[in-house]
């Protein structure tokens, strides 16, 4: 297996290939910063406030939540804790529905386990059957991803109960709600009633504080014991834990992006329609268009203008495609208008 690709450093022009807030965090998030003090950065930081105000905004108690360095510290811990094996044991087993985030399969390869990919349905709805059909005594982890990246498409939550109740005892569903503001849907109320499911989130995408790196993991406290012991001590800066109370008091920012994000998707999928494209619908950021043999062209074409744009084709049923980060609705006006530009130059 490769190693992770990180997408190169692209800061000079429009990076709609990250699904990042390229609109940036609530200008309350930079006023916060900007009143840290010299000894809150002398010293380790404190997390109740924090915690607690996530916890207000999921909807849960804090004893159920572990704030990390983004939401890929919690993958990573997740594969620790429960993929690496006994010696002498078994490989154990992490199953991932494909097309998928890719850091599923890096981190299921550092902590030693074996990947078990199933593979999509043409539609990308989300294949139920193949899933329970991959489950084996060796399976630990089951990663799932509501909405999907790289696809946008959701699955239904009754799913995740009959994934939950097939898994075998010590293996938890991993659900990555990475993208949960943008479809309005969260695992997160039924967690209760479910100890072997983890739901993951992040504040990088809506709330626009990728560079800060901070989200958490939620899950029956039983159940997180585990998977804290694979997160360093401290390792959420206090410039993160500051800024997410703030983001998470400006509210009206994060509802302004949800808006022009559906309007976004709204302009690029009747471009889409205009341009003779396909695309998948999508209850996130962004949008997988299927350009087919023109994916090369549209990225190529549009990163000569400094637009830059993810081309996906590589992943599993995505041969043909390429993803655009759909936000600010500015931004995706410049992102239609270069591919009226290259596809025209095409003709
Ligand atoms: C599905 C999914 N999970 C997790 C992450 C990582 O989030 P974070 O920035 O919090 O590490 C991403 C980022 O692209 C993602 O797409």
């Amino acid at each position: 297996m490769s190693h992770y690709q990180k997408p190169p450093e692209l800061y000079d022009g429009l990076r709609l290939h990250q699904n990042e807030n390229t609109g940036g965090c609530s200008p309350r998030v930079i006023a916060a910063l900007a009143q840290l003090r010299p000894d809150q950065i002398g010293f380790y930081p404190p997390y109740t406030a924090a915690t607690a105000a996530v916890a207000t905004y999921l909807g849960v108690s804090t004893d159920t939540i572990t704030l990390l360095n983004g939401l890929d510290e919690g993958i990573m811990a997740v594969a620790v804790a429960y993929l690496r094996a006994e010696i002498g044991g078994p490989q154990l087993e992490a199953v991932v529905p494909e097309p998928a985030f890719e850091i599923f399969r890096f981190d299921t390869a550092v902590a030693g386990g074996k990947l078990v990919q199933v593979m999509p349905h043409e539609d990308f709805s989300f294949p139920l059957d193949e899933v329970l059909a991959a489950i084996t005594p060796n399976t630990r982890v089951v990663f799932v991803t509501n909405p999907n990246n790289p696809t946008g498409a959701d699955m239904p939550l009754e799913a995740i109960r009959t994934i939950a109740h097939r898994v075998p005892p010590g293996a938890i569903v991993f659900v990555d709600e990475a993208y949960a503001e943008f479809a309005g849907v969260s695992f997160i109320p039924q967690l209760d009633a479910f100890p072997n499911v983890v739901v993951g989130r992040t504040f990088s995408k809506a709330f626009g504080l990728a560079g800060l790196r901070i989200g958490c993991i939620v899950g029956a406290p039983q159940t997180m014991d585990a998977v804290r012991r694979g997160v360093p001590v401290y390792s959420v800066n206090v410039a993160a834990a500051v800024a997410v109370i703030a983001a998470l008091e400006d509210l009206d920012h994060l509802n302004d992006y949800l808006r022009q994000v559906n309007e976004s998707k709204a302009l690029l999928y009747a471009a889409c329609d205009r341009l003779g494209l396909a695309y998948v619908a999508s209850h996130s950021n962004f949008v997988l268009v299927r350009a087919g043999d023109r994916t090369d062209a549209l990225v190529k074409g549009a990163f000569a203008k400094g637009i830059y744009f993810r081309d996906r084709s590589t992943e599993p049923g995505c041969a043909g495609s390429l993803r655009i980060a759909t936000g600010i609705v500015e931004h995706t006006h410049r992102a239609i208008a270069v591919m009226e530009e290259v596809l025209c130059a095409a003709r």
